[in-house]
């Protein structure tokens, strides 16, 4: 596992936007695992920054997200293909057709999660798997239980994570219970892992992820096992980590 330490969130933005450029330059083909919220927002501005300045070409880039809403459209401004639209799509020359999402209007959820599955598979799995972290150390939603999930699935969300994303709805009641989800099998067969975080009020969580046991109870602890771990986290939220 590499660590790096990034002064604050720019600093965290430009490091992290520089493995992922990185990355592109190297496999211009390359298979992005892709993530949403506010951790990643600062890479993709720092990504479309330097595409403008023709320093990255995404035309050969897959997009392959972590996670959808259940229930919720496209133009839906709260889902995750609007998100990713706004913050990055609609600003690079990456190829609609290679930009992937769970649907979450998908009326058989089962049907859609092998297919998803079987997308990832049809590209050759994913090379970088962006990820942020949520306080109860939730990647993609994959939520604290008994045991790690596999596959893409449906999950329905923890309170504490409805409550950490009311932020970006008018109020709690429009916040979806469920969500479609990459498993962490697929997450840990990534090529290389690129945790991102941010702030104080994830410093305790990084800690039990990163010198805690492996358990489902803490998704994120599984990392530890994956062979090419990188995290890019401010000064705060690694300031507990041993
Ligand atoms: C988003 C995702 C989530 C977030 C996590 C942290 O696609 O999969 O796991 O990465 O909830 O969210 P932020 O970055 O908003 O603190």
């Amino acid at each position: 596992m590499t660590i790096y330490r990034a002064k604050d969130y720019q600093d965290m933005s430009r490091k992290a936007a520089n493995i992922l450029s990185a990355q592109v330059i190297l496999n211009p083909a390359s298979v992005l695992g892709l993530a949403t919220g506010s951790s990643p927002a600062g890479v993709y501005k720092q990504l479309v920054e330097w595409y403008k300045k023709n320093d990255i070409d995404f035309s050969g880039v897959t997009s392959i997200n972590l996670d959808e809403y259940k229930g919720m459209a496209p133009d839906n401004l709260q889902s995750y293909r609007f998100f990713m639209q706004e913050h990055l799509f609609n600003h690079v020359n990456i190829n609609p057709a290679n930009t992937f999402l769970p649907d979450g209007l998908a009326a058989d959820t089962d049907a859609e999660c092998t297919r998803y599955d079987d997308v990832i598979v049809s590209r050759g799995g994913i090379d970088i798997q962006l990820l942020g972290i949520g306080h109860n150390g939730h990647i993609g939603f994959n939520e604290p239980s008994d045991t790690f999930d596999t596959g893409t699935h449906v999950v329905p969300l923890a309170q504490s994570t409805i409550e950490a994303n009311k932020r970006f709805f008018d109020n709690e009641e429009q916040v979806p219970h469920h969500a479609f989800t990459l498993g962490i099998g697929t997450i840990m067969r990534a090529r290389h892992i690129l945790l991102i975080v941010s702030g104080k009020a994830k410093a305790d969580i990084i800690r039990t992820a990163f010198n805690g046991p492996v358990t489902p109870l803490v998704p994120a602890s599984v990392l530890q096992l994956h062979s090419h771990v990188t995290i890019v986290g401010d000064e705060d939220a690694l300031s507990k980590l041993m």
